[in-house]
């Protein structure tokens, strides 16, 4: 039902893992110093850990990238929570809740994950809050309707795994480690997305029309999650160097788009896009690109949702404040006792 493309996401999240285990079994041989052994490391495919040395600008770039990522986890918490209070029955209710915990989760893998490399949560959180890192563009758009539930579950989990999957093989081991865990939770979003896009696909005529016109709002918005284009992209060049990323923007943007035609045919939807066709020469289909001047005006803050997700985002901090106290204070009384 839900295509090949999944369970072979999946396979390479397991080989990634045995990968994880085999480099940190095998000794590096370098000489001449940190610099030297940082290199072989990378050379190696085996892990930088965080006792090992690294150059600044690899810090600041993992750091940059993980912290963007924790964040988007954490503000894609706000799209869907929108639905729990009406989602069509208590089933549904329940499992779009257990999602959005997941996504809550994933925030502190990462933001744990970024701890590893001198920063502290709090530090990160003040960033984001005062505007001075970003999250993801996507959860920008609004979910208007039920559907957008399940077009946020196949068209979003499924661009953030075929983003992510590599990512279980990146060089730094606290993000590598953090990715196995999320992509194995992601494809259960996914699939949860797929499904209730089958269901209303197969209901009854406005059942479908309202699941065609989410898949229709959130297509282009989705294949720009994936970042500039190659030629634009500041950081693709050294990230792929240092084997953070594996592979460019655009190269995952076509992945997921073929991913994409064969799962849209099983729901029986369109994806709105009229030159989306095969091409024999690259054994890929030709598509439209989205919109990247909107991507730019969204990531500086102009999408639909920006001050609206921003707002509640501070609120809900302000208003949890008490929370950490009594946490803080807690540990502390333990430690002490
Ligand atoms: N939204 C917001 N900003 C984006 C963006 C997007 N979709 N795509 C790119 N950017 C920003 C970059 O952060 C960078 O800005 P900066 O220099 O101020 O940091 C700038 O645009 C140029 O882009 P680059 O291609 O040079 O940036 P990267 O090399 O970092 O590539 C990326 C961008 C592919 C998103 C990469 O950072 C990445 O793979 N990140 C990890 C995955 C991630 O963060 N995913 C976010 C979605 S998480 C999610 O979807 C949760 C799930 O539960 C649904």
């Amino acid at each position: 039902m839900y295509g090949n493309d999944i369970p072979e996401l999946l396979g390479e999240v397991e080989a990634a893992e045995a990968a994880l285990r085999e480099a940190a079994a095998r000794d590096t041989e370098a000489t001449g110093g940190e610099v030297a052994y940082f290199e072989a490391v990378i050379q190696a495919d085996q892990k930088i850990e965080p006792r090992d040395w690294m150059p600044d600008s690899y810090r600041k770039t993992l750091i940059r990238q993980i912290a963007q990522h924790a964040h988007s986890e954490i503000i894609g918490m706000q799209p869907e929570g929108n639905w729990i209070s009406r989602a069509p029955t208590l089933k549904r209710k329940a499992i779009l809740l257990a999602k959005v915990q997941d996504e809550a989760g994933h925030g502190l893998y990462l933001y744990a994950a970024a701890e590893t490399l001198g920063v502290s949560r709090d530090e990160l959180v003040d960033k984001l809050l005062a505007g001075r890192q970003k999250y993801s563009s996507i959860f920008n758009y609004p979910t208007l309707t039920w559907a957008d539930v399940g077009a946020i579950g196949w068209l979003v989990d499924g661009a953030a795994i075929v983003n992510q999957v590599p990512l279980c093989r990146c060089s730094y081991g606290p993000y590598a480690r953090a990715m196995i865990r999320i992509c194995k939770e992601e494809s259960f979003h996914q699939r949860q997305g797929f499904e209730i896009l089958h269901t209303l696909s197969h209901g009854t005529g406005g059942q479908r029309a309202m699941a065609q016109d989410a898949v229709d709002r959130w297509w282009y918005p989705s294949l720009a999650m994936f970042g500039p284009p190659d030629a634009d992209s500041t950081h693709s060049e050294q990230s792929m160097a240092w084997k953070i990323k594996r592979f460019s923007n655009d190269e995952l943007r076509q992945r997921f788009v073929d991913m994409c035609v064969q799962q849209a045919g099983v729901l029986g939807l369109t994806l709105p896009d009229p030159d989306l066709r095969w091409n024999e020469d690259r054994q890929a289909y030709d598509f439209t690109q989205p919109d990247y001047d909107e991507l730019m005006q969204v990531i500086k803050g102009n999408g639909p949702c920006n001050r609206q997700r921003m707002a509640h985002r501070r609120r809900a901090h302000d208003e949890g404040a008490w929370v950490r106290e009594a946490a803080a204070a807690y540990a502390k009384k333990k430690a002490a006792a």
